[in-house]
Parts: C-alpha cells; structure tokens; sequence
C-alpha cells in the first residue's frame, strides 16, 4: 500500500502567522526522507494553505511523484498544466467548507469533466477522480476516460470517530465494492480523506486499493510528536 502524505496543514500553520516557518517544501522533503511514495497538495481557489509557488518549489525539490488536488476550474487546470504534477485529483471544492465534504458528481458532470480531462492526457498527467465509493459513479469515472478514482473514506472516518460500529461495517463494504468494481473496470484505486492512526488498519485490508492520501492526522502527530524536543531546543537558547 503507497502512501500519499498531503502537506497543506503545514502551510496553514505557516499562513496563520503570514511567515515563511513551517515551510511546506521542508516538510515534503522529509515525507519523502521517511519514505513517503508520493506529496499531495491541495491548492484551492482562495490559497487558504498552500498555494502555486509551494507547488512549483515541491515539483521541483522532491524525488516522488506529486499529486495536485485541485478543483476542475479553468484556473486550476492552467495552474496545472504550467507546473505539470504527475497526477490531478479533481475534486469538488466549496468556498465555505472546512475541507473536501463529499466527492465529485461525476455523474452530473460527464460531458464537462470528459472535455475538461482532454489536456491533461495530451500532456501525460495521470487524472484522479475523488468520488463516494458509489458504482454509478465508478461507470461515469470510466466513461470520462480518467485514468483512476480515489475513494472517500470521510463516511467511514466520521462513523469511526462516533463509535458507529454499525456505520463503520457498512462504509467498509461499500468501500470494498466499490474498490473491487473500479478496478475490474481498468481504473487505478486509491483512497482517502478522514484517515487517522486509529482507523486506517481495516482500509490496508482492502486489496484492490493501491495507496492512501493522508494528510490532517500525520501532520497533528508531527506537531505533538516534536513538542517536547521544540521546547527543549528553545530553552537551550533562554540559558
Ligand atoms: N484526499 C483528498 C482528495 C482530499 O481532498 C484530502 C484533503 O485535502 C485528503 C485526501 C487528505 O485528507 P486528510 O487531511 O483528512 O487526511
């Protein structure tokens, strides 16, 4: 299983001072010392966290492959083909939301997102579908032409968070159906969204997903995790 560690929170750390600490492209660069396989970055419409130059930098420092997730607006899409990361994730974006709440209607959107892919396959950028783990839109993400879906595990995260045993089974097997049918349709599966040290375990068991994007709880881990050794180095300093 590959694993996909999104940075953005880094630069929000960054952004809520407007400073240039903690620097995203530092902390791609260890993802990829730890043995990251890939970096996704999410720049959004109104740079909230990272943003073109951070892409650029990290496109052209890292030694793995970057995923941009990015909205299926004209903007992005020149924001993506001047930059040229190895794969586009689509993904729905709504000004208001605290992050990506549900995955892309692929199925409402087939004509504009079949036209809206062509450029990317001309220029050789492997194109990502973040969708529910639903089989109707499975068969629009093969008629659009992508080349792979990335599931949604916010349903599954959010029943695993509140205890929902029940909701926690049933997201699981819709998970793996719709795994299993991507992939016997030719698609590439990956997965993510919502997942923490606690419940990623029963998403590595589902075999026809080849990679996981993890961002929001690796970089809460890194915060507390080096907590103690920042303060320390800090009061060397005050002696
Ligand atoms: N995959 C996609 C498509 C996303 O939009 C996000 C959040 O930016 C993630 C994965 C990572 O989610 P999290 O930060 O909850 O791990």
């Amino acid at each position: 299983m590959r694993l996909g560690v999104n940075i953005d929170h880094v630069a929000t750390v960054r952004n809520a001072r407007r400073t240039f600490e903690p620097d995203p492209v530092y902390a791609a660069i260890l993802a990829q010392m730890a043995g990251a396989h890939q970096i996704t970055l999410h720049v959004r419409e109104d740079r909230r966290h990272v943003n073109e130059d951070d892409l650029r930098k990290i496109i052209e420092t890292v030694h793995i492959p970057v995923n941009l997730e990015m909205a299926p607006t004209e903007e992005m899409r020149n924001i993506a083909l001047t930059y040229h990361p190895n794969r586009v994730t689509l993904v729905p974006e709504r000004r208001e939301e605290i992050t990506t709440e549900g995955g892309l209607d692929v199925v409402s959107h087939k004509e504009y997102l079949k036209e809206f892919i062509k450029p990317f396959k001309e220029a050789g950028i492997e194109v990502s579908l973040f969708i529910d783990p639903d089989l109707e839109q499975i068969k629009a993400s093969v008629w659009v032409e992508a080349d792979a879906v990335e599931l949604h595990t916010g349903t599954y995260a959010e029943a695993w968070n509140s205890f929902d045993r029940e909701g926690v089974e049933r997201e699981l097997a819709k998970l793996r159906a719709a795994a299993k049918f991507a992939k016997s349709l030719g698609l590439r599966v990956y997965a993510g969204h919502g997942l923490t040290y606690h419940n990623v375990k029963p998403i590595t068991q589902i075999e026809d997903i080849e990679e996981l994007n993890i961002g929001h709880s690796i970089v809460a881990n890194a915060v507390l995790l080096g907590f103690e050794r920042a303060v320390k180095d800090m009061l060397k300093l005050l002696k």
